[in-house]
């Protein structure tokens, strides 16, 4: 029996679909805890790539239940698309549970999204987070603020409508807004149709470890989005991190056996906030085109730059990770050199090591103090079919030192390695406790 995290450890868009798709294989019940609709998960099938936004990866496996937990927030008109479109392509393999306590995104929200960042703009251009216009925020807001309505409450038609009625009066600035009326009689006819798979999720969790079955937590954004830890104001408005999978799903800490940190080889950001790494020019172009780095929610292009050794630091001991997957280094394959950011050299002279500075702007004006690590082979089709054959004995040298730098830099093994967008093309490098260095990590910034 395991319980298990995978999470995202950069900004988001590591491919941490892909590895909780890999990691799904093996466990009976997978669990988004957090976010929304503002996710984009993509997992290429034989079939083709499906894009999962509410719904967790254990709905496209037979056999496991995919849960969407109580920390979400949930669109229920877009979930019952995204689950028609599974129906459609017939990949509906898994159960699919809605957890009761979920929030419900409303349309309001979104309209409120845009409001929201069109007002920060307008004071301040760099104001503005750039987030994905989700309805996130203000339904998160709601919650914390208990004018929220719960996916249970959809089927409770006099209760649905004295919460509607509260929450409308507090979005009296918003101009456009469905009427209560309308929106009352469309959620009642969306959660009679959603009803067969909102329940309470807790128990269900709780008997499943008691019966030894593994349980996989899927991170939805990244640990640096995090509400609290990541780059404020330029985040989420959840917590993407191992603690909160936990709050997120009502699993007791004492349960949890594992983290997985996923990371791209290189880094991505979509949205404002500071990225030290990034790569404005030619080189930054590079990366996006072979890398593909387009956001699969919105499709805005993503920004790109460098690993960050000084996020990722912080990120381990953040969330406490056992092991790291790396990504994607598929996409580095062929350059001569391949940037790694260290440290960070600070206006005052200082160098930082093991974490960003609190404040967004301060991290905005460090200057990475890059290592150039040598190259790997480009990843030809008759390399990735020996590594398929042959597993991790199969990576090229140079990938492999390049891993074993990291897990010494970072002090967490590299137990897994995606090498391209498929299903198939990730490669487990045996387990981590057997390849542990322990490393010191230095005092804080010291
Ligand atoms: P929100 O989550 O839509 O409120 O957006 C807040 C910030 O998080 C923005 O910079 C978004 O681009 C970023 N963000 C939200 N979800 C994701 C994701 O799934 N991947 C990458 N970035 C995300």
């Amino acid at each position: 029996m395991s319980v298990r995290i995978v999470l995202g450890a950069q900004f988001g868009d590591e491919a941490k679909g892909k590895i909780a798709d890999f990691l799904a294989a093996s466990a009976r019940h997978v669990v988004r805890s957090a976010g929304g609709p503002n996710t984009g998960h993509t997992i290429v099938l034989p079939e083709g790539p499906v894009v999962l936004h509410q719904l967790a990866c254990g709905v496209l496996r037979h056999g496991v239940t995919g849960i969407s937990g109580p920390g979400m927030v949930l669109q229920p008109f877009k979930l019952e698309e995204e689950i028609q479109g599974l129906k459609d392509r017939g990949l509906l393999r898994g159960e699919i549970v809605l957890s009761d306590r979920a929030h419900v995104l409303l349309p309001i929200h979104e309209v409120e999204d845009a409001w929201q960042d069109d007002l920060r703009a307008r004071q301040r251009p760099e104001a503005s987070l750039g987030t994905t216009k989700s309805g996130i925020g203000p339904a998160y807001a709601d919650r914390a603020s208990r004018f929220g309505i719960r996916l249970a409450e959809l089927s409770r038609p006099a209760v649905l409508r004295e919460r509607l009625e509260l929450l409308y009066a507090t979005k009296t600035h918003l101009a456009g807004l469905p009427s209560i009326d309308e929106l009352a009689a469309r959620l009642s006819e969306v959660g009679g149709r959603l009803a067969p798979f909102i329940r309470p999720t807790e128990p269900l969790l709780w008997d499943a470890i008691a019966r030894g079955e593994n349980v996989l937590l899927e991170g939805a954004q990244s640990a640096l989005l995090d509400l609290d830890f990541g780059t404020y104001p330029y985040v989420t408005s959840s917590h993407p991190t191992s603690a909160g999978a936990l709050v997120g799903s009502g699993i007791p800490p004492t349960e949890l056996d594992s983290v997985v940190g996923v990371a791209k080889s290189y880094c991505t950001r979509v949205g404002a906030g500071p990225f030290p790494t990034e790569e404005a020019g030619e080189r930054g172009e590079y990366l996006r085109r072979v890398g593909g780095e387009r956001g699969a929610t919105t499709g805005r292009p993503r920004r790109c730059g460098w690993l960050d050794l000084v996020l990722l630091r912080y990120v381990a001991r953040l969330n406490g990770l056992t092991s790291l997957a790396i990504t994607k280094v598929d996409v580095l394959g062929g350059l001569p050199e391949v940037p790694v950011a260290v440290a960070y050299r600070m206006p005052d002279g200082s160098t930082l090591r093991d974490g960003p500075p609190t404040h967004a702007d301060e991290l905005a004006a460090a200057e990475p103090v890059y290592e150039q690590r040598p190259g790997w082979p480009e990843f030809h089709e008759r390399l990735k079919e020996r590594i398929r054959r042959e597993g991790a004995a199969a990576l090229p040298a140079e990938l492999r030192r390049y891993l074993a730098f990291i897990e010494d830099e970072v002090g967490v093994p590299v137990e897994y390695v995606g090498y391209g967008a498929h299903r198939d093309e990730t490669v487990w490098l045996g387990p981590p406790g057997t390849r542990r260095r322990p490393v010191a990590i230095a005092a804080w910034n010291g």
